[in-house]
């Protein structure tokens, strides 16, 4: 087995647990430190894990509402249709409510309920084993989208090869292996590099901290230099010193919601990224799964920004609060970047460029 082989075995972020009686993932707040599973098997747990991002990331975040629903689903003691898809419906909508941004979550219990509508007829124990396999094909099918995404930047890395120096990749927030089913999509085009036999120093991946949560420094940093790629870490307000010093060549990011002009929601501080990238004329890319790109969105302003809990900025990695109590605390989860400001979006089907409605739709999507 390869070093990155068993590094996507041992990060497989959701799971079935024994038996399929739970759904088992990755603790992610718990990481670097601790690499330790858990099982769920309740609403309330499942609710809890999306919410607490002990299982986070867009994709994931679907893959997970989906064995969520298709686990609970199963636990339905009925064998009457009508009883079955109201408790069902109830149960989607419950998940529903554990994050506003990350489309993925809606798309996938969306089309988890749909299976759940059209199946209307059918013997309640064969819906259960439908829902069963359809959250196993939205996880694989992840695995497929990312690969196609992780192909096409891998393109963009080797038309920066040859130039006698390692290729600098500035990356935000953790769009990786953890954050979907396998290959993550900001990540992709570097596993590709490794698969398609790179050696891991001919890139340098600067990866952002990722205040308030850390994401890049916990959850980046550690399975891109698991992975063997060389690995550099800085707080969020050293990205320019290092676009500055010419470090930088490109930057990949993650979505949880591109809306229809193009416009991305991705974690708090991607704009600010994208506003240098400008400046310094690096080339800003931003990889999504067409499952992210909600063509009923119109614009960035149409996209619900997470609010999240203010003691995640003054006190949560402090052994005493970091700001006088009487001092107010803005914690937005996510910020939108202008659709001009990104140099391309790099979905499965292909690489799409402004004017990006015109190209989403060329691509099939809508
Ligand atoms: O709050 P999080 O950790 O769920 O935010 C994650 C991100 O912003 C990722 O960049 C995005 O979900 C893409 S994951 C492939």
């Amino acid at each position: 087995m390869t070093r990155l082989d068993a590094l996507f075995d041992d990060l497989t972020t959701v799971k079935w647990g024994p038996g399929k009686k739970s759904v088992d993932i990755i603790d992610q707040s718990l990481l670097p430190g601790t690499l330790k599973r858990i099982q769920l098997h309740t609403a309330e747990e499942m609710w809890e894990a999306i919410k607490k991002l002990k299982v986070r990331g867009a994709p994931a975040i679907g893959i997970m509402a989906a064995f969520a629903t298709a686990l609970l689903a199963n636990q339905i003691a009925t064998e009457d249709y009508e009883i079955f898809v109201k408790q069902c419906q109830a149960i989607t909508t419950y998940l529903a409510t554990s994050r506003p941004t990350a489309v993925n979550l809606f798309w996938a219990l969306d089309r988890m309920q749909k299976l759940i509508d059209e199946s209307r007829g059918q013997p309640v124990s064969l819906i259960k084993d439908k829902l069963v396999l359809e959250a196993e094909s939205i996880q694989a099918e992840d695995i497929t989208i990312c690969r196609n995404i992780g192909e096409i930047g891998f393109s963009l890395l080797s038309e920066l090869k040859g130039q006698d120096r390692e290729i600098g990749i500035l990356t935000h927030c953790n769009a990786g292996t953890l954050a979907t089913g396998k290959y993550g999509t900001a990540t992709a085009p570097m596993y590709m590099a490794l698969e398609h036999g790179w050696p891991g120093d001919a890139m340098h991946v600067y990866c952002d901290e990722t205040r308030p949560l850390l994401q890049g420094a916990r959850l980046t940093a550690f399975e891109l230099s698991r992975a063997g790629i060389q690995t550099s870490l800085q707080c969020d307000n050293m990205a320019a010193v290092l676009m500055a010093q010419g470090k930088i060549q490109l930057v990949f990011v993650g979505c949880d919601r591109v809306a229809r002009n193009g416009d991305t929601a991705n974690k708090i501080g991607t704009n600010t990224v994208a506003i240098l990238a400008k400046h310094y004329g690096i080339p800003f890319y931003v990889c999504a799964p067409s499952s992210t790109i909600d063509m009923a969105t119109l614009t960035g302003a149409d996209i619900p920004i997470e609010m999240r809990d203010p003691q995640e900025v003054s006190d949560m990695w402090y052994r005493e609060r970091m700001t006088a109590e009487q001092v107010n605390i803005f914690n937005p989860a996510f910020d939108v970047t202008d659709h001009s400001l990104i140099t391309g979006i790099i979905t499965d089907k292909g690489l799409c460029q402004a004017p990006f409605d015109k190209s989403f739709l060329a691509l099939g999507l809508s």
